[in-house]
């Protein structure tokens, strides 16, 4: 395939009607959303769908989330009547970072996009750009995250154009995405009383506080996370792949003391032949920048927002992880994000870790 075009729609508007046209075609088109950029195909075309795994690179089994324009599409796309809790979060969080697994119409999509399961996982994006464009485009959209499958997710249409130039029909350049990490992949489970829990499949954009919030007292819910509950299975097929991973091997620090965690990373470097990089935030910067002057290898520090701002954090922490591949990192120290309080901290923690392939260090 020849270079990827990368339209602004802002500079050229009736390149919108052009993208929904290639994705009528069957054709792959990145765009951005409020999260992160997604690689979208019509859903109920199984050739379209069979595009967006072969430029990804993604393997089979992990399947996708459906993009709709409003709730109103829900129906071309479900089983049933979602319950009570459902419709309690889609009224409160669509449009939103919020993605909920439910049963999957029979025929209506292609079985690419749910990797065979009975269910199907669906959000309506929060971005004036996706919206506009599944409205042009008037059908569903699969549409994973836009990058090479084990790359970080891409929050620029630069990022995108990275890692799939050549491989996709166009990108559509809304600028950098707000939220930064993905959204959050709940499913409403009924126990055998008949109680529906909430499982969140995997942290992202919106809370566990915030999904509590709407939900009350009488719901459970509960982060179903292999890092926070090693004994279960991930249920998000995704999530037991490596992901989000710069390609320097990568360690995430963590301890009580941030001047504990400083001095430990520096005295890795004592020695070293690697390529270096670190992963710190505004507050902690200060304690690195000595390690300029007295280190002799390679050194990038990355400032990863605010350590008490898990927006700010969340927002720049993949376009912080690509910076140590454009530097060339071979070996490279991440700061734990200390703030787990049930907020987007434990998000940014859960890419963190991935994007480590579990490599943590927890200092005494
Ligand atoms: O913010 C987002 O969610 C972005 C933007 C583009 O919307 N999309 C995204 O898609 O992150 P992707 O494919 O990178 O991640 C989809 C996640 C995976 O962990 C996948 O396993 C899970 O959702 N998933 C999809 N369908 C599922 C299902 N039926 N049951 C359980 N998990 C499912
Ligand atoms: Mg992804």
């Amino acid at each position: 395939m020849a270079e990827t075009p990368i339209w602004s729609v802002e500079a050229e508007p009736n390149r919108l009607a052009e993208a929904a046209a290639l994705l009528q075609a069957g054709e792959v088109v990145a765009f951005p959303t409020e999260t992160v950029y997604g690689l979208g195909a019509d859903a109920g075309s199984d050739e379209a769908v069979a595009k967006i795994f072969a430029a990804k690179g993604r393997p089979s089994d992990n399947p996708l989330i459906v993009h709709l324009a409003g709730r109103e599409q829900l129906e071309q796309v479900v089983a049933s009547e979602p319950g009570a809790v459902e419709q309690a979060l889609m009224a409160a969080f669509w449009p939103g970072p919020l993605t909920l697994v439910l049963p999957a119409r029979e025929g209506a999509l292609s079985p690419r996009v749910t990797a065979g399961l009975a269910t199907v996982a669906v959000r309506v994006p929060d971005h004036p750009l996706a919206l506009a464009l599944l409205r042009a485009c008037g059908r569903p959209l699969a549409a994973p995250s836009a990058n090479r499958s084990g790359r970080p997710s891409p929050t620029t249409a630069a990022h995108v154009a990275l890692d799939l130039d050549g491989r996709v029909a166009a990108i559509l350049d809304g600028g950098a995405t707000g939220v930064g990490l993905e959204s959050t992949v709940v499913q409403v489970v009924d126990t055998a009383e008949g109680r529906p829990v909430v499982h969140i499949l995997r942290p992202g954009g919106v809370t566990m506080q915030q999904i509590r919030t709407i939900l009350g007292d009488d719901i459970e819910v509960f982060i179903a996370d292999q890092h926070v509950e090693a004994a279960s299975a991930p249920r998000a097929p995704g999530m037991k792949y490596a992901h989000y991973a710069p390609k320097g091997e990568m360690t995430v620090v963590q301890s009580d003391s941030a001047d504990q965690t400083a001095q430990w990373i520096a005295a890795q470097l004592a020695g070293s032949s690697d390529c270096i990089g670190i992963l710190t935030y505004e507050e902690n910067l200060e304690k690195y920048q000595h390690l300029m002057q007295s280190v002799d290898t390679p050194l990038t520090i990355v400032t990863c927002g605010s350590w008490h701002d898990p927006a700010s954090v969340a927002r720049h922490l993949y376009a912080a992880i690509r910076q140590f591949d454009e530097f060339g990192a071979t070996r490279i120290f991440a700061e734990a994000y200390p703030l787990l309080d049930g907020g987007l901290g434990h998000a940014v923690m859960n890419r963190l870790i991935k994007a480590a392939g579990n490599q943590m260090v927890q200092l005494k």
